[in-house]
This record gives structure tokens, C-alpha cells and sequence, in this order.
């Protein structure tokens, strides 16, 4: 059958059809420093949004992930219009400032007592997925605490799974974020985990990050 010319057009800065906001986009890297000072609207993302939360029935494959100052949500965007995954972001109780400075001395605090954030969402049974993309920014060259603690109580739930680490960064790169989302998964009792290399991109250059995106979920699916 002919369906004739088909335009698809891909709906940028949106995350299930919510908009999002990026606070980083379009800084130079002097400008931007690192991500350092970076503000937030103090609501973990997005104040005017729902956490967002795509589940079907059918789907192989959920992106999971935390996102303080939206380019991880962005990133996460992207791997989901190139998979059509369903989609869990991780909310914590008690948001992370939008101040810089606080946002960072309570994250220290958190690391040194090693006391991770109550979450505040329910989640889905995942036994349906086999692909779970997991996405965080770096904090301290590490994963950022909302993703420890999702990972502290809900590990158990991803075992035999292939988990496809992303995330978004100051330029310092992946730290050893993985090697803790092996070790974590190990401690919470998770067996026969694949890991598929990990995408790492800097936070200010999300939104030219479509090709790797590409390239990147291509090996993962
Ligand atoms: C508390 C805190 C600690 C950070 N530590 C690092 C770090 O160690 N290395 C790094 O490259 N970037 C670091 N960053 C920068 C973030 O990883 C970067 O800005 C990221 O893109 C933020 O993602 P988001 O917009 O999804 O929250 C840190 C940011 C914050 C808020």
C-alpha cells in the first residue's frame, strides 16, 4: 500500500507530552563552568509538571531515571522517541533545592552519613521489561542520590535484566557510577544483569546529542 509522502516530525523538549526545562542548554562551556552553580526550579525538574510515569502493558523496555535541573529528562527523552519505551522518573519526598550551594551541601551530607532520599512514588511490578535504561546526573564523580536509593529498594526487582546506564555530566565524565549500579544490584540480591556501555554526555549539550543517541540505543535494543 502507498501511504504517500510521510513527514515524521520528532517533538522536541517534551517528555510524554510534557514540556521540559532545561536549565543548562545553550551555555558556552565558560559560561556554563562544569555545570557548576547550575540553578534548578527547585522541584527536581519541572514544578508545572507530573513526575512523568509511561506505563503500557506490552513494553520491553523503561527508562528510569532522576533529573535535578531537566538535561538528564531531556537525554531520557530522546532514548524514548527512538524506542517507544515506557517511562518512570524517580521522585524523592523532599525535592533538592533550586539553589546550587544547598543542592550541594546537602548532597554531601547525604554521602558522608551515606543516608539516601526517602522516594516518594509508587512503582510498577517490572517483571514485563527486559531493557531498563537507567539515567542520573553525576554527582561527586558518582551516581546522584535519588538513583542510589531507587536502586537500594528496588534492585532485587532487575535481575536478568540488560541495563543501559545514561547520563548527563559536567565534563568529568561517568566517575564510577556504574561500577556502583553493579555493586548496588549485587548487594540487593539481582543475578545475570548485561550491561551495554554507557552514554555519557555533558549537560549543556544535550540537545545536540541526537546522533549519539542514535548510534547508542541502536546497540542496546
Ligand atoms: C550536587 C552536584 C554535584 C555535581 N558533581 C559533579 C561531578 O562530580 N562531576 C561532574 O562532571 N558534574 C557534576 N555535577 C554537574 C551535573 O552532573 C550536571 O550539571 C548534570 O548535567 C545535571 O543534570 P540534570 O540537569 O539532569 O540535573 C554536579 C551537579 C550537582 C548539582
Amino acid at each position: 500500500m502507498n501511504y504517500g509522502k510521510v513527514s515524521i516530525t520528532k517533538q522536541n523538549n517534551t517528555i510524554d507530552c510534557q514540556p521540559i526545562k532545561a536549565t543548562q542548554l545553550g551555555r558556552s562551556d565558560s559560561a556554563w563552568r562544569n555545570g557548576y552553580g547550575m540553578p534548578s526550579d527547585g522541584k527536581d525538574t519541572n514544578s508545572q509538571n507530573q513526575p512523568t510515569r509511561k506505563l503500557t502493558k506490552n513494553a520491553k523496555s523503561i527508562i528510569i531515571y532522576f533529573s535535578r535541573s531537566g538535561s538528564t529528562e531531556l537525554l531520557a527523552s530522546k532514548i524514548a522517541q527512538e524506542t517507544d519505551a515506557d517511562i518512570l522518573e524517580i521522585v524523592v519526598k523532599d525535592s533538592y533545592s533550586g539553589n546550587y550551594q544547598k543542592t550541594l551541601s546537602r548532597a554531601n551530607s547525604e554521602r558522608e552519613s551515606e543516608n539516601y532520599p526517602e522516594l516518594n512514588m509508587s512503582v510498577p511490578d517490572l517483571s514485563q521489561y527486559q531493557n531498563v535504561y537507567l539515567g542520573y546526573p553525576i554527582w561527586a564523580m558518582t551516581l546522584s542520590h535519588p538513583m542510589t536509593a531507587f536502586l537500594e529498594a528496588y534492585g532485587n526487582q532487575l535481575s536478568g535484566k540488560k541495563i543501559a546506564p545514561f547520563m548527563t555530566e559536567g565534563g568529568y565524565g561517568q566517575g564510577d557510577s556504574v561500577q556502583r549500579i553493579r555493586e548496588i544490584l549485587r548487594e540487593q540480591g539481582a543475578t545475570k544483569n548485561t550491561f551495554t556501555s554507557a552514554l555519557v554526555v555533558d549537560g549543556n549539550k544535550v540537545d545536540k546529542s541526537d546522533k549519539r543517541v542514535d548510534k547508542w540505543v541502536e546497540q542496546v535494543k
